[in-house]
């Protein structure tokens, strides 16, 4: 991408989500434990989170622990767990300065309670921030988001405060942890695998993806400015036919 930049792009995308896959593989290419991958993602974390306000982009959603990864070893699990307090007491001032919203997604009430009270005070820490919306899903899984919604949505209905037939798809949105925050317009996954593992399964009907091999710890400027120009040359079509965009 030599000295360009996607800053300058006409069409960059308002939400971009990212599946920060690969973090385990980086290290034991290395030979090191799988931790040290996640300790280094957090260094790309940082550089994506900057890039992104620099740009503009309003809403970038990170896919950090899902509902699946408790599956896990116990102590790649714990470690996981312990990174959050280690990425928000380093870098809350930087997100402060960088007018950063944090705010968090998944079943939180899943999480150890230490851990739901440091997500609380960083969310509310950044509440009134008014620059890029940053979204960490965290224990999520996108099926537990649609089924949570349902419960939502039914115990409307049993409170007589919805008839099943008024029931629309901006009410289903509405349900959702992103119902904030929209739909993403670009959806990255680094690592090499193609497919969704749970994520945003609502949201990501009619998002661009964008598929990478390279590990979560290598992705940082170059790789995402090529995400972004990828993007912006893609036509967005929603079904219509392509002549009838421009009408
Ligand atoms: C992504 O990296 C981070 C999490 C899922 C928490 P992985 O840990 O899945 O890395 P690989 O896919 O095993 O390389
Ligand atoms: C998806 O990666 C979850 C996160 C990046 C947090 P996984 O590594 O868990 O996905 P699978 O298991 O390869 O589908
Ligand atoms: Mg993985």
């Amino acid at each position: 991408m030599g000295e360009r930049d996607a800053l300058h792009l006409k069409n960059l995308p308002r939400h971009v989500a990212i599946i920060m896959d690969g973090n385990g593989r980086w290290a034991q290419g290395k030979g090191l434990p799988r931790t040290m991958g996640h300790k280094k993602g957090m260094d790309s974390i940082r550089e994506i989170v900057t890039i992104s306000s620099n740009y503009g982009i309003k809403g970038l959603t990170l896919y950090a622990f899902s509902t699946e990864n408790w599956r896990r070893p116990r102590e790649e699990v714990d470690f996981l767990m312990s990174l959050p307090r280690i990425y928000l007491k380093k870098e809350l001032p930087q997100l402060m300065r960088n007018n950063v919203k944090l705010y968090f997604s998944g079943r939180l009430h899943g999480l150890p309670p230490e851990i739901q009270d440091i997500l609380r005070e960083a969310a509310s820490a950044t509440e009134n921030n008014k620059g890029l919306f940053l979204n960490i899903a965290i224990n999520y899984g996108g099926r537990a988001e649609i089924t949570d919604a349902a419960a939502k949505i039914a115990q409307l209905v049993r409170e007589e405060k919805l008839e099943p037939g008024d029931i629309t798809e901006d009410i289903v949105a509405a349900h959702m942890y992103t119902a904030n925050l929209g739909d993403p317009d670009l959806l990255i996954r680094t690592g090499g695998e193609a497919r969704l593992s749970n994520f945003l399964l609502w949201q990501a009907a009619y998002a661009e993806l964008y598929f990478t091999p390279v590990l979560w710890p290598d992705f940082g400027k170059e790789e995402y400015d090529r995400a972004l120009f990828a993007y912006s040359s893609r036509e967005r079509r929603f079904g219509q036919l392509s002549r009838e965009l421009g009408d």
